[in-house]
């Protein structure tokens, strides 16, 4: 990463306010990261290298901290996503209760396997730990939403609200 591209990135106001509010929550600066990390990607999708290393001048959070924070939290996406981005769970309730045929079903419809982006840009595909929904597996999140359980033969039905 060069120092240019560094600088190019600039925070806008709302994310640095943002970001301010977060930190004020805390009395470590590092215990923001998450949140820090979130005010730019709420607004741009996703954290670019730049948008981190900005992100660690303004808030003086090391750039190691954030970049372990982000490589731990899938929730920060470090590439560019889709439109919305489908969580599947990959976690034992939803392995016993057709967590297979889901996927496959997922793989198949969007043309796509884990960490890509179909096509047309609608969607990324992403596994995820438990999604905390476990009495309705096999579960998936698409952006904040939860669906569950989702059978196969429901995919379309369950697709067709984001387009
Ligand atoms: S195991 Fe899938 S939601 Fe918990």
């Amino acid at each position: 990463m060069t120092a240019e591209r560094i600088q190019a990135f600039v925070l806008s106001d709302e994310e640095k306010a943002d970001i301010d509010a977060e930190m004020s929550h805390y009395e470590d600066p590092g215990a923001a990261s998450v949140e820090a990390l979130m005010a730019v990607q709420q607004r741009r999708g996703w954290v670019s290298d730049e948008a981190l290393h900005a992100v660690a001048a303004y808030s003086g959070i090391p750039a190691a901290q954030l970049e372990g924070v982000a490589t731990f939290y899938n929730l920060v996406f470090r590439q560019p996503v889709g439109r919305h981005v489908i969580f599947v769970c990959d976690s034992v309730s939803c392995w016993l209760c057709g967590y297979d045929d889901l996927v496959q079903s997922l793989c198949a419809k969007l043309d796509i396997d884990f960490g890509q982006t179909t096509a047309d840009g609608r969607f990324t595909l992403l596994p995820s730990v438990c999604l905390g929904n476990c009495d309705h597996a096999p579960a998936l999140m698409i952006d904040d939403d939860h669906h569950g359980p989702v059978q196969a033969d429901e995919l379309d039905r369950v697709l067709e609200g984001y387009s």
